[in-house]
């Protein structure tokens, strides 16, 4: 690929300054083997659409304690769900979410698919989403991009266009970039993009990229991404 992305510093980031999430498994989890739990990501996943971390936490750990498995959220009523996800928005997410669980239940026995393939085929799961739970569970090579995904990858190439006229490129550029820990290399993305190369500042001297960041070497990394005209 142009230009790949040095993953091995963005792991070595990521071990280091990862942000502790209630979705997450901790450091000393993984070491014992454990992955994350697909219904856990998922939840957290369609919360996280258009809601921020903060405010997702503790509706997350609701959903968790009223229904700890896929076929527990199938079975409750859609009206309560609805209840739990009040104060969230976008209600479509919520109905979507229901529907979802039964879809796992009916077509799956409870088991969400390994791959973001099969995972596309659910309702509510995107493309986004389905790439960001088959890597995060399962370390399929997929390229995660959200919007500050875009935005860091934007500034590394110092993308001379505005991101939705190249979005495939990017997607294909970064899935060269895929390294075996697929899930903690998305999430590192989501964690740089959050916290060092956010949307109005860019904390260059804290960033894994920045040796091989075209974004820093035009001397205006927040420049990037360029806005659509019009
Ligand atoms: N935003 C959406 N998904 C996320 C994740 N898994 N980690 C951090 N931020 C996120």
């Amino acid at each position: 690929a142009p230009h790949p992305l040095d993953s091995a510093a963005v792991l070595a980031w990521y071990d280091r300054h990862a942000r502790t999430l209630p979705w997450r498994t901790s450091p000393q989890q993984r070491a014992q083997g454990a992955r994350p739990d697909p219904y856990s990501v998922w939840l957290s996943e369609v919360m996280l659409q258009q809601t921020t971390v903060a405010a997702v936490a503790r509706y997350f750990a609701r959903f968790i304690e009223l229904w700890p498995t896929v076929a527990d959220l199938a079975a409750a009523p859609l009206e309560a769900v609805l209840v739990e996800w009040a104060g969230l928005g976008y209600y479509a997410r919520a109905r979507n979410l229901h529907a979802c669980a039964v879809a796992v239940v009916d077509r799956y026995g409870g088991v969400f698919p390994d791959r973001a393939e099969g995972l596309r085929t659910l309702p509510g799961i995107g493309p986004y989403t389905a790439a960001a739970i088959a890597a995060i569970c399962h370390d399929e090579p997929v390229a995660v991009l959200d919007g500050n995904v875009e935005r860091v990858l934007a500034r590394y190439h110092a993308l001379p266009v505005p991101v939705r006229e190249a979005k495939e490129e990017l997607r294909s550029n970064l899935r060269c970039s895929v390294p075996v820990r697929a899930g903690d290399f998305a999430q590192a993305l989501m964690d740089l993009g959050a916290t060092v190369c956010a949307p109005r500042s860019a904390l260059c001297m804290l960033c894994p990229l920045e040796p091989g960041c075209a974004g820093v070497r035009t001397g205006n990394p927040t420049g990037y991404p360029i806005k659509p005209s019009k």
